[in-house]
């Protein structure tokens, strides 16, 4: 069994360029969930060789991400935190999996089409593939739940519609997962164009804060950002500039809208924003330590990538001997 607890599974790309929108909208809401589920959460270092990527570096980010997750409060003894080329069954379902998905189905995937725009001259097999290997990460621990962003969506929606496929037409092997798509990090946007998501690959860099950005680099990234015409700190959609800096102060400081209001009566924006970024790097420093702390200590994170590959292996073992007896092939005990 896989234990009576219903079972997360997140993966997140080995960049390391986390922003405060994957935190304060996903990673820092993560670690409440392990009271109730049993959560898995995966380096996915495969996904990122769809592109190009310099060795040393990729190497680098893995350690990095993984040890961002742990200083954003996921304690590897209450998850199971682990890279995905550790566990080769990612792989092999991987293969199983592909052969029952339509090429039809992968050419509408919206990600394959930006993504073979931006690298036109490596639009490879596994740009391609990239959603099955997404659908067997979550397959393979019977997941119940998968906390995204909102631009997996569609993907995620792929990986219900192969395990129903093979549940039907092969015999019950699947759970059907649901999506986890978080409202707050939706609604954290862009410093410089307040209408667009904060994206960790905008190419300008005023417009993202990110995890590890420096104290002043965060103050001067607010004290820049674009506000609209106006001079009140107060909460209005239609002012989306003010309306994003609102929201990521109440998110920094559990304050309410009206309690901002009030807080900031009477003093312009100037002020407000020295005090979003300076909730933001408080709220950021013990992050940011614990991070370089981690970073000092391989063999510690060494550890944790092995305790959770065996974790994960064991669990996506059980898995794949039902597949591997569902499509015919000999499951040697
Ligand atoms: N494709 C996801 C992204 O780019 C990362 C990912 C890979 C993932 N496998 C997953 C997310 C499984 C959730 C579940 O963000």
């Amino acid at each position: 069994m896989l234990g009576e607890n219903k079972v997360i599974f997140s993966g997140v790309q080995p960049s390391g360029n986390l922003t405060i929108g994957n935190y304060l909208g996903a990673i820092r809401n993560f670690s409440a969930f392990s009271e109730e589920y049993r959560c898995f959460y995966c380096v996915v270092d495969l996904h990122a060789v769809t592109v190009r990527q310099v060795p040393a570096e990729l190497r680098r980010r893995t350690y990095e991400t993984l040890a961002l997750y742990i200083a954003c409060g996921l304690d590897p003894e209450k998850n199971t935190l682990f890279v995905q080329s550790h566990v080769p069954a990612h792989c092999e379902l991987s293969w199983m999996l592909g052969c029952s998905t339509m090429f039809g189905e992968l050419s509408r995937m919206t990600q394959f089409k930006d993504k073979s725009q931006k690298h036109a001259d490596n639009i490879n097999a596994g740009l391609f593939t990239y959603p099955v290997l997404m659908a067997s990460d979550i397959l393979l621990y019977q997941t119940d739940l998968v906390p995204v962003g909102i631009d997996q969506k569609q993907h995620l929606e792929l990986a219900r519609n192969i395990a129903i496929r093979f549940n039907h037409l092969m015999g019950d092997t699947f759970t059907v997962p649901d999506g986890y798509i978080s409202k707050d990090g939706m609604k954290i946007m862009s410093l410089t164009e307040p209408t667009a998501k904060m994206s960790k690959s905008d190419p300008n860099k005023n417009a993202v804060v990110y995890i590890l950005d420096p104290k002043d680099e965060i103050l001067r990234k607010f004290r820049r950002a674009v506000t609209d015409s106006g001079s009140e700190v107060r909460y209005d959609e239609d002012r989306p500039g003010i309306a994003n800096l609102m929201s990521i102060y109440r998110c920094f400081t559990g304050k309410e809208y009206d309690e901002i209001e009030r807080e900031f009566d009477g003093r312009g924006y100037g002020d407000f924003k020295a005090a979003v970024g300076e909730a933001c790097a408080d709220a950021l420093a013990p992050v940011q330590a614990e991070f370089s702390r981690l970073m000092a200590d391989k063999g510690y994170l060494e550890s944790v990538m092995k305790a959770g590959a065996e974790t994960a292996a064991r669990a996506a073992a059980r898995t794949m001997s039902k597949v591997r007896r569902r499509l015919g092939f000999i499951d040697l005990k």
